[in-house]
This record gives C-alpha cells, structure tokens and sequence, in this order.
C-alpha cells in the first residue's frame, strides 16, 4: 500500500489523536472524516485502518504531499479522496460534501517539505529561500518579504511570529545587507547572515540553531498559516454533525492559544458542544525523546452537540 518512502515521517501524537477517536467513534458503522493536513497521509491511513467504515476526506496545499499520500492511500480505493486546497477555504475544497464525523489538523510542515532543501524550509539546508507551501500558487516568497521590508516589518514578523527576542538587530542588519546590495537569496545567505549579525557568546545562550526562530517567523508570515487556522476555525461548526469531533495537534504558542480560545468561545459562547481537552494532550517521554519534532506539539479536542 505504501509508496516508496523517500521521507521518513513519523505522525506526532497519533496514538493520542486515535484514542481521543476511539472513544468518540465507538460502535459507529460509517465514520466521515476529513484529514485537514494530509502531509504524507500518517493520520488518514491509521484513521482508515482504525475504522473500518470510515471515509477519508485528506486536504493539503501542498502538490506534492498530495501526490505523495495519494500512492500511498490508493489501496483504500473510494473510501480515500484527496483535495488540493487551503484548509481556509474549508466550505469550498468540501463542497457538496458533508457533513462530517472527524475533523483533524496536524499543523505547520510536514519532514518532506523540510528535508527538500529546495523548498527553502530548513536552516539546515540550502536552497531558495522560497517557503511557500504552494508555490504554484503564486504569492511572495520569503526572499521577497525580506527584500521588500524595512526593518521595522521585519523586526515585528521575526518578534511576532517567531518569538525572536534579537529580533530587531536581526532585521536591521537584513536592512543594512540589501542596502549594501547584498545577497538574500537562499537559506544559506540568510542563516549565514544571522551568523554574522549575532555575537558569538548572545548565540550560544540562543539554545538551538540561531536561525531556528527567523526561519519558523518567516514561514508563519509567507503561508498566512495564522489567518488560515482563524478562518478554517470559523468553518468547522457548520460542517460538523451532532456528536462529531474537532480534533488540532498544535506546534507553537500562537496557534495553540488561538485553538484554546476558539474551543473555549463554543463551549461557553455559542453552547455548541464541550472542549474534550482541559489541559492540551502532550507527547508522552518516549515520543519526544525519538521524535524532535514532537517536543513543542499539543493536542486540543472538541465535542460537538449536547
Ligand atoms: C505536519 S504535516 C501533516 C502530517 C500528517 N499528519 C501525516 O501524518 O503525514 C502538515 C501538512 O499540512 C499542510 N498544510 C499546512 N497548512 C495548510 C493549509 N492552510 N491548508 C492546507 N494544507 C496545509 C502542509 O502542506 C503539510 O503537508
């Protein structure tokens, strides 16, 4: 069933995200669910696995992830569908489908989109400083929002985004560089320049890669990943049955508290259901030991109707 894996991509808190499942779903012959960040397809094939009568609705912007699980889920035949779309734009990339059972995100990047170093993802690799999880869609990269910044809108996307507390000294010496006529064209100008604009003793106290924090701001800014998350939350409700589940696996401090707010505003707010979650799930010692990518991830749920 799997296609050859050329990314190694391990679903973070996927034991979690099936028990919360579990217990919702239980008995239920027929189970409608749309996996909201497809990636390489980890949730949908264990949610296909898991539920035997299950349909899966799998929804990335990425073209390339989508082929990716597409071959992998092939063997599921029409109990698996796959929609190139902004999970933004929720309403439409479902139309005429619906309601649904299970909701699920996972967040942010998936291995695949760090580990090809022409994407311009990773500190680690070099290659454009591109970003976009769909280039075909057009929009700036991240190349361009430095070069089309002053340091002032850089400094608020790096604080603001990336919790960067150098982050103004890092968007004057961007400024500075371009005014110069330097380069900024690929991940390894920028980390470089990073380098070169921190004192060695303030990066050593940065804990992790210097760049780590630029790179997670500039991501953040070039896909709206923030906008998206607020407009596909405001879509959920109306596309959910009574009983149906929200479940959102979170990787930073902004989209966690957004989620939290949200689940909490249906609950208390508009009487919509009950927040499954009163403290987010986290990985347990084992997960975040094996899978780095683990660490900074927490799990919210949502119960739909009385
Ligand atoms: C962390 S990965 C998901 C991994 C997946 N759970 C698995 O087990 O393979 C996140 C995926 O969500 C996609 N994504 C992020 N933001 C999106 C958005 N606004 N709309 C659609 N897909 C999005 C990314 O392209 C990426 O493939």
């Amino acid at each position: 069933m799997a296609a050859d894996a050329p990314y190694t991509h391990e679903p973070v808190l996927l034991e979690e995200v099936l028990s919360v499942l579990r217990a919702e779903m239980d008995g239920r012959a027929s189970v409608r669910a749309v996996d909201g960040t497809l990636g390489l397809g980890g949730y949908s094939e264990a949610m296909l696995r898991t539920f035997p009568g299950a349909e899966v609705v799998g929804i990335d912007r990425d073209l390339e992830a989508l082929g990716f699980a597409q071959a992998r889920l092939e063997g599921f035949g029409s109990r698996f569908s796959a929609v190139h779309a902004n999970f933004g734009d929720l309403r439409g990339a479902l139309e005429g489908r619906g309601p649904f059972d299970v909701f699920v995100f996972d967040l942010g990047v998936s291995n695949m989109q760090l580990s090809e170093g022409e994407r311009g993802f990773s500190f680690q690799k070099d290659g454009p400083l591109d970003m976009r999880m769909n280039p075909q869609g057009g929009g700036p990269t991240a190349a361009d929002v430095l070069a089309q910044g002053d340091a002032k809108k850089l400094a608020r996307i790096f604080w603001e985004y990336g919790e960067e507390r150098h982050s103004r000294r890092i968007a004057a010496c961007v400024e500075e560089h371009l005014r110069r006529g330097g380069r900024l064209e690929t991940t390894g100008d920028l980390t470089a320049l990073i380098r070169g604009c921190l004192p060695e003793p303030v990066q050593r106290k940065m804990g992790g890669h210097p760049a780590r924090r630029v790179f997670q701001a500039l991501r953040i800014f070039v896909n709206d990943e923030l906008g998206e998350l607020d407009s596909m939350l405001g879509q959920i409700p109306a596309l959910t049955q009574p009983g149906g589940v929200a479940v959102i696996v979170s990787y930073h401090s902004l989209e966690d508290r957004m989620v939290k707010h949200r689940f909490r505003a249906w609950e208390k707010e508009e009487g919509l259901g009950r927040v499954l979650t009163r403290h987010p799930i986290l990985p347990g010692e084992e997960e975040r030991a094996r899978n780095y990518k683990a660490r900074s991830a927490k799990l919210r749920a949502f119960r739909f109707g009385a």
